[in-house]
């Protein structure tokens, strides 16, 4: 487990613990981008995406008219988070959130929560500090009877300083289909972590897009505006800035295509031209020719027998699926065997 420094704010409501800063995302990021684009084909992983810009570009992807998702899930969550939070025995709960971002369609888990018990012990984890303080002091504002204590780095680092906090029984949230990111080894590794740190009859939220056309996923992947492309080019500009690089982003171009036999949609970025690239931190010239990519994102799509295995293969089950009206999204309760 990584050694984590805390930051207290002066509320006894917020404690951040900033693991990023105690493992050094920097030194992550280049061992990453090192081998990552070391690799044929080249790849760097989605976790990167969210620096300060990165977050606040992904919020303005959830407002897309193409990106459905957000908007599927906030109509299940207020339609049914009292009845979600019914299903899960105990009184009172904490809550935990895996990637939490915003935090915007929490609020409706929390709000339920607390429309059942008089105080809440809320814990995010999330990568992007940013987004974590940002959204944590929003909250405090907004709930009076609400306490956090906040993680700031990689799920598994969170997960690993989790296993350390008394709060009773647990309802967990994995939310925006963000276990989409992980292939079936990944997923299973992740669910398996996670289902150690709860206790038998806890529960885990986890939202899951659902399998549909090619024409819908590409679009919500690919949008008109241009957002999620400045979103997966922003990676370069990062690296440009962190690892010192000479990524020419107008050289380059976002690409998104569903492999339907896989049942995931594939962000690339697509070199326009022949070109070399030096990262001078790393000591490294890239070279790319015309037309090859990176390949930057997976978002697996699911089919509920899919949900199924994943969860009782991890010492779940799926005792419970909510869907928006269209059946696009489905949340899905995986209560710990
Ligand atoms: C797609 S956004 C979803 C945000 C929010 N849960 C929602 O549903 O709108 C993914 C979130 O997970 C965080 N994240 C991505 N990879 C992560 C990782 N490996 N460890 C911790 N947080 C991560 C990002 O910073 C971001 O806030």
């Amino acid at each position: 487990m990584s050694q984590a420094s805390s930051e207290r704010i002066p509320t006894e409501r917020l404690v951040i613990h900033n693991l990023a800063r105690a493992t050094d995302t920097r030194a992550g990021l280049a061992e990453d981008v090192r081998a990552g684009l070391s690799l044929s084909p080249k790849r760097l992983f989605p976790k990167y995406f969210y620096d300060a810009l990165g977050s606040e570009l992904f919020e303005a992807i959830c407002l897309l008219p193409e990106y459905y998702l957000t908007r599927a899930e906030n109509e299940i969550l207020t339609r049914h988070a009292d009845e979600i939070i019914r299903e899960v025995d105990g009184q009172s709960l904490s809550l935990i959130e895996m990637g939490s971002g915003s935090a915007s369609k929490t609020r409706l888990v929390i709000e339920a929560l607390l429309r059942r018990q008089s105080e809440l012990l809320f814990i995010p984890v999330d990568i992007s500090a940013s987004a974590l303080e940002t959204s944590s002091r929003v909250l405090l504002q907004s709930y009076p009877a609400l306490r956090i204590e906040a993680y700031a780095g990689d799920y598994f680092d969170g997960l690993a300083a989790l296993s350390e906090v008394k709060r009773g029984r647990t309802l967990a949230l994995f939310l925006g289909s963000n276990i989409g990111n992980f292939d079936a080894d990944e997923a299973h590794t992740f669910l398996c972590a996670l289902r150690r740190v709860l206790n038998s009859g806890d529960a885990l939220l986890l939202g899951a897009d659902l399998r549909k056309s090619s024409e819908v996923l590409e679009a919500a992947y690919d949008d008109a505006l241009g957002v999620t492309a400045a979103f997966n080019l922003n990676q370069l500009a990062r690296i440009n800035r962190e690892l010192d690089a000479s990524f020419q982003l107008r050289a380059f171009r976002h690409r998104v295509i569903y492999n339907k036999s896989a049942g995931r949609v594939e962000v690339y970025i697509e070199s326009l031209r022949e070109q070399t690239v030096s990262i001078r931190k790393l000591g490294m010239q890239i070279h790319f020719s015309e037309g090859e990519r990176i390949h930057t994102e997976n978002s697996y799509k699911y089919d509920l027998e899919g949900l199924s295995q994943m969860a009782s293969a991890t010492g779940f089950e799926r005792t419970r699926t909510w869907t928006d009206e269209r059946e696009q999204f489905s949340s899905n309760l995986f209560v710990c065997q």
